[in-house]
């Protein structure tokens, strides 16, 4: 079985990745420098798969640290969820996202190639298509300009990526671009863990019916969609888990050494009637209010998933329902409340 390496594998994505791939049997070794995380989901991977992780804290832009751990482990693959995502954030400080997300990428595949590590996954986003002209869209529409030096940065790491891919024939790499990932693992014992004010829509609306939060404000009602707020394809997270695992299980049966794959449901979902669904699925009183747009917002956004179906086998499996229950579960369980 592979050994992998996870960074930002105590994040929310790479937590429920590893306990997938801890699932199907692969060895997995996770490294995080809990700059946007801490331990907490580290216990509850180990509560679900019922083994003991191994975990070392360290920077993927520190080489010294990767040059160690790459000599000790011997890694057949590599799945690269560290970076920041924050949007608000990458707009206020540039400079740290640029850094941060740029640096790790290469310092990992530098490291890869001293140690002939030669399997790359790399956590990209919708985020790279801006505005698309056609939706559903596919994995051949171009690239905007990106609304936030966040999204730039996961521009820059796939064209980065492109360019190693091309000049090193070993390498095999696969971009995955997640829309938005939503929900938490079903046993309730990992989840997301916002730092602070939640920006993402789900955790804020889960933290407002627990009573953290006075009130959801709904971004807009006057887009042209069929209730006026905004549409996204919200995935629940351990589907978007197991396309990992698929991604390292078919890596080396793709047409290209370099391949990209959406991540979504194919279903287009508006914010107001996530929100109306929320309350039927929990039954909880939820207030909420609409509100000016959010600058930077994206109109509408789905995805048109089936590269990923035809190539990796993969497609969700997941309802919109189940990811708000598991969602609601997790917060409950946060706040000590029973399930
Ligand atoms: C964006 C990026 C995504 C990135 C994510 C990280 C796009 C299309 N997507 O997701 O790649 O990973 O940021 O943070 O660029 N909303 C409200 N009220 C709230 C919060 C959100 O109405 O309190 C609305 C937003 O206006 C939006 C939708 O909910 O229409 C989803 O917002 P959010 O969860 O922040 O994700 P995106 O902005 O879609």
């Amino acid at each position: 079985m592979k050994k992998i390496l996870l960074t930002g594998g105590a994040g929310y994505i790479g937590a429920h990745t590893a306990v997938e791939l801890i699932q199907k049997g692969f060895d997995v070794v996770l490294i995080d420098d809990f700059s946007k995380s801490d331990n907490s989901l580290l216990d509850g991977i180990e509560k679900i798969t019922g083994k003991k992780i191994n975990f070392v804290e360290g920077d993927c832009k520190d080489s010294t640290f990767l040059d160690q751990l790459f000599r000790k482990e011997k890694f057949d693959s590599v799945i690269h969820f560290a970076a920041y995502k924050s949007v608000n954030e990458s707009v206020r400080e540039p400079l740290m996202y640029y850094n941060n997300n740029l640096r790790s990428m290469t310092e990992l595949l530098q490291v890869m190639g001293k140690y002939n590590v030669n399997e790359f996954i790399f956590s990209s986003s919708c985020t790279v298509y801006g505005q698309p002209d056609v939706i559903p869209v596919d994995e051949t529409a171009p690239f905007k300009k990106a609304e936030s030096p966040y999204g730039a940065t996961k521009q820059m790491c796939e064209r980065l990526l492109e360019d190693v891919a091309a000049a090193n024939k070993n390498l095999k790499a696969i971009s995955l671009r997640y829309f938005n990932p939503v929900g938490a693992h079903p046993s309730a014992l990992i989840g997301e863990l916002p730092i602070g004010v939640p920006n993402n829509l789900v955790p804020y609306v889960t933290q407002t019916a627990i009573g953290l939060r006075e009130k959801l404000v709904i971004f807009g009602n006057n887009y042209q969609t069929p209730d006026g707020s905004c549409i996204r394809d919200f995935i629940h997270v351990v589907d978007l888990a197991q396309a990992h695992v698929k991604s390292i299980e078919k890596i080396n049966e793709m047409p290209s050494n370099n391949e990209a794959f959406n991540l979504g449901t194919g279903e287009g979902v508006t914010v107001l009637s996530l929100v109306k669904k929320f309350i039927e699925v929990t039954n909880v009183n939820l207030n909420y209010e609409i509100g000016p747009r959010r600058t930077g917002d994206i109109e509408k956004v789905y995805a048109n998933p089936t590269k990923a179906k035809d190539l990796l086998g993969w497609q969700t499996r997941l309802s919109l329902e189940e990811s708000l229950r598991d969602a609601w579960r997790w917060e409950q369980k946060l706040a000590n409340k029973p399930i």
